[in-house]
């Protein structure tokens, strides 16, 4: 691994389509970044690289739908994604975008080397196009009844209700989804990249020289290898892309995977001058940091790409994760089954490294992962907070109560056993995490720091320094042990804030302010020894670094995920049955607090009279026996039920709503009612209910 001269290391270009959830935070970027740290306090030469993916289908639907300009769609969510990232401290050296200048230059200039060397094979197909959104259709946009199950809501690569694989063909009443046209076939050209080519290479390449790659990406690349490749159409149909650099190319962009990628190289241009060394230097160690749905683009599709190209350095790891679902679910941006980076932000300020932690603790590394808020709390509460943040703070405030806010003297010569198995852990630990953030097994080098500071609790609960404190009286000499005791842990607090930089970068800040010491101390180097602070040196006074996160927080945040929270913009790409729907729909209203909610007082009642109310076509007046009373309600139902048809009927009341005169009548309460399509039913149950009973 050292013999790598630098480290370049990538993380996804995100699409600027839609904001980031915690999956992409889990997938790729918290990964990447603490690899990055580590790699920084290793002081070696290490750039880590990102941006916005600022192209494709699913940008210009957004615009269409929202009537804007792509540019615009990816003015915003650059700016938001770009925001999130920075505040969660992932520590790009550069954050670009692909829609920059020289991004357009470099992936035009990548194209047309490839095209000199006549690798493209020019192929004339027939694809959908829709003749009134005038756009050649993705399979994906083609809807249609699935010829097997019959799901009318089907999709041209695949149905969602039974799972069948589909191509467009095969779908019965083929609409477009994005103006509802019958989409019919037209020819056009477009550039291949003869991706069966590199076959043979690549196969020695991934196959034989990259058992090490992590088994979930070894086993993808290995089911493409054997499947066989084809070639690639690198070039779309569309007017907001990079242009094809070609005389004979109007409307003709580059496909999206082509340019993006080509987007790592572009923006460390853009970041420096050296850009080459990083990345034509055979002695760079290339690294990208990706989700599971983008392993086949950056194992086998851009290194073929760049094998082609010839000047480039090739990937020497792409430590993918699998996926990370939400409370048992898979994520669904279009069912907002999803928790927002920048919501996260809004509703735990300042708790980073609380999500860093429980999405690193809980990674998906090997395998598809869960995040629930149950586990969050736990993690924070059981964890963080009982475990790291307990024993950094014990040591803290000991040492102000027991040795006067100094760093007391290291008695050697009365060391004991406990003493010296604590030094020894120290030593080990920091071989041990280390090996473990070079090989990318990010979970279990947590684990080994939060073990760490377990043991340091369980160190100090052996020697009870608060304890000693009360024979002091009789015995002076025994302030030596007291010493020894904060001595280690003040020692090993300082070694926990090198180990958790990497991963908790915000906590390591905030002990090295407790400890008064320079950012020099977190270098990785000085991890495993006792010589970062030195005897007498006086302390700051001790804050606490996390605080317990309480029932109500979780709940809320249950309870937002389930009511589909507040909907930010959905992404083109899982445009799913229910979308369709949904413009049928009222929009969701703003988000209410439980304190607005609990000030509603629903109750159920029976309707005991009704009448209509003159010169009101729609009112009908009710008279409703709530059990402990009887009121007299003003209902606009008129017009979906006669008198004779409610009477009996249970209905819920909202009996707090202030009275309200209506043709004279004062109404003294609201009954609910569902509107469905404009029609009124009675929200109730099968099953009767007293009067009087509390709705919540
Ligand atoms: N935008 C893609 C996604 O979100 C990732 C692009 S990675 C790059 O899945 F390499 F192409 F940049
Ligand atoms: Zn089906």
């Amino acid at each position: 691994m050292t013999d790598f001269k630098r480290i370049l290391v990538t993380a996804a270009l995100p699409y600027a389509n839609g904001p980031i959830h915690i999956g992409h935070l889990a997938g790729c970027y918290i990964p990447a970044d603490i690899y990055a740290r580590y790699q920084r306090a290793q002081k070696r030469d290490i750039k880590l690289i990102g941006g916005s993916d600022e192209h494709g289908v699913p940008i210009q639907i957004r615009a269409m739908k929202e009537g804007i300009t792509p540019q615009q769609v990816v003015d915003k969510y650059h700016a938001m994604i770009k925001d999130s990232l920075e505040q969660m401290g992932i520590s790009f050296d550069i954050y670009s975008r692909t829609s920059n200048k020289v991004h357009h230059e470099t992936a035009s200039a990548f194209f047309t080397t490839l095209y000199n060397k006549g690798l493209f094979e020019e192929k004339e197909t027939e694809q959908f196009y829709d003749e009134k959104a005038k756009v050649f259709l993705a399979d994906r946009y083609i809807t249609g009844t699935c010829p097997v199950c019959g799901n009318p809501n089907a999709f041209g690569d695949q149905c969602e209700r039974c799972g069948s694989s589909l191509s467009p063909e095969q779908l019965i009443n083929p609409r477009s989804t994005l103006s509802d046209a019958v989409p019919v076939k037209r020819k056009t050209k477009h550039w291949y990249f003869p991706l069966q080519n590199y076959e043979p290479w690549l196969k020695e390449w991934v196959l034989e020289e990259h058992k090490d790659w992590k088994n979930n990406v070894y086993g993808q690349c290995k089911s493409w290898l054997d499947n066989g490749l084809q070639p690639r159409a690198m070039t779309r149909d569309s007017n907001w892309g990079i242009k094809v650099p070609l005389p004979d190319a109007e409307g003709k962009v580059l496909y999206v995977w082509f340019d993006a990628p080509i987007g790592y190289i572009s923006a460390t241009k853009e970041l420096t001058n050296d850009w080459a060394d990083y990345w034509c230097k055979e002695d760079t160690r290339l690294v990208h940091f990706i989700g599971k749905d983008n392993i086949v683009f950056h194992c086998i599709i851009f290194p073929a790409m760049l094998k082609a190209h010839g000047n480039f350095v090739l990937p020497d790891n792409v430590p993918a994760n699998e996926f990370l679902n939400i409370e048992g679910d898979k994520v669904s941006t279009s069912r907002n089954w999803a928790v927002w980076v920048h919501e996260y932000l809004k509703d735990f300020p300042g708790q980073q490294d609380v999500l860093r932690y429980v999405l690193c603790a809980n990674a998906p590394e090997t395998k598809d992962n869960d995040f629930t808020w149950k586990d969050f709390q736990e993690r924070n509460n059981s964890e963080l907070v009982a475990i790291f943040g307990n024993f950094i703070n014990r040591a803290m405030v000991l040492m102000h109560k027991l040795t006067k806010g100094k760093v007391p003297p290291l008695h050697t010569e009365l060391l004991d056993d406990h003493d010296n198995a604590l030094i020894k852990d120290i030593a080990a630990a920091k071989t041990n995490i280390e090996n473990l953030l070079e090989n990318f097994r990010f979970r279990d080098a947590l684990f080994e720091v939060i073990d760490l500071s377990r043991k340091g609790n369980k160190y100090m609960q052996d020697k009870q320094p608060w304890i000693v404190a009360r024979e002091l009286e009789q015995d002076p000499g025994k302030q030596k042990l007291i010493d020894n005791c904060l001595h280690l842990c003040l020692q090993l607090s300082a070694n926990l804030a090198i180990f958790i930089n990497p991963f908790l970068p915000g906590t390591a800040k905030k002990i090295q302010h407790m400890l008064k010491v320079v950012d020099k101390i977190l270098d990785w180097e000085n991890g495993g020894k006792l010589k970062l602070l030195s005897v007498g040196y006086s302390l700051r006074p001790p804050e606490l670094l996390f605080r317990k996160i309480e029932d109500d927080e979780i709940q809320r945040q249950v309870d937002k995920l389930r009511s589909g929270g507040n909907m930010p913009e959905k992404k083109e790409e899982e445009v799913k049955s229910e979308d369709v729907k949904s413009e049928n729909y009222a929009p969701v209203k703003p988000e209410i607090t439980y304190d607005d909610f609990a000030k509603l007082d629903l109750r159920t009642g029976v309707i005991v009279s009704a009448e209509k109310v003159e010169k009101a076509d729609k009112l009908l007046k009710l008279e409703i026996d709530l059990g402990f009373e009887k009121r007299t309600v003003v209902s606009g139902i008129a017009l979906h039920y006669t008198p004779e048809q409610i009477v009996g009927k249970q209905v819920v009341v909202v009996v707090n709503l202030a009275p309200r005169k209506m043709k004279g009548i004062t109404s003294n309460g609201m009954i609910l009612m569902a509107d469905s399509g404009g029609r009124l039913i009675f929200v109730n149950s099968e099953e009767d209910i007293p009067g009087g009973a509390g709705v919540a």
